[in-house]
């Protein structure tokens, strides 16, 4: 599947197992959900451009390197907080807008309830924060609103992504890059994927 990086380690299979077993209580699942996060967003930044600085140890001079990308994160809430901490942890200056979007329960369409991102939006590369894709309407509508700000390229990291979702997303946007720890079988008649984790969201806050 072109521009969808499919996710291995061995400890990222280890505890998406966790967050997929319905017997996985909040404690456990976050737990696991913060080892995942580290994982995708890992890979999610291993293609950052980087230019050479030159920095003096206490014993010599070596060429090392600086990131040189100008980064925002965008968590889709809720559940993109799951994804949030891993990525700050490894980019503690970026930048983080939010967008609030809550799929209804019936026509699983997506809708938007909050939405603040950096003034500053234009030529940035932003990395989309959402554990699940589904129908993928809630991805595309954050890509939208994001290059409606001049944002310049966008990436997403998830968790768990359905075929339908993928296909929907790169429809109107061929470009953006998918990084998820698992290509799920297809959506269920209510628009959950299967076999999927459930609600992402509701097990991870416990709702
Ligand atoms: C979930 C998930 C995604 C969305 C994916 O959010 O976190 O944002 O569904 O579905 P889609 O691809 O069909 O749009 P949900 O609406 O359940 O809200 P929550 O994060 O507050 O639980
Ligand atoms: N959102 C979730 O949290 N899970 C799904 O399976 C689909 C959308």
């Amino acid at each position: 599947m072109e521009n969808v990086h499919l996710i291995h380690h061995p400890v990222l299979a280890h505890s998406l197992t966790l967050l997929r077993d319905r017997r996985t209580g909040t404690e456990e699942f976050r737990r696991h959900a913060a080892i995942v996060a580290q994982i995708v967003l890992l890979e999610a930044t291993r293609t950052l451009p980087v230019k050479k600085k030159t920095v003096r140890t206490p014993l010599a001079s070596i060429q090392g390197g600086q990131l040189t990308e100008d980064l925002v994160l965008v968590p889709v809430l809720r559940a993109g907080l799951s994804l949030l901490n891993a990525a700050l942890d490894i980019l503690p200056g970026t930048p983080v807008g939010f967008i609030g979007l809550e799929r209804d329960e019936r026509t699983a369409l997506a809708r938007t309830y909050y939405q603040k991102f950096p003034l500053e939006l234009k030529h940035k590369h932003v990395i989309v924060l959402d554990p699940m894709l589904a129908t993928g309407g809630s991805l595309i509508d954050t890509v939208a609103r994001l290059y409606d700000r001049g944002v310049q390229d966008i990436c997403a990291a998830c968790v768990v992504a359905a075929p339908e979702g993928i296909a929907a997303l790169h429809k109107s946007y061929t470009e953006v890059l998918i990084y998820t720890a698992a290509i799920d079988s297809h959506l269920d008649e209510t628009k959950y994927i299967v076999p999927g984790l459930g609600d992402f969201g509701d097990r991870y806050f416990g709702t």
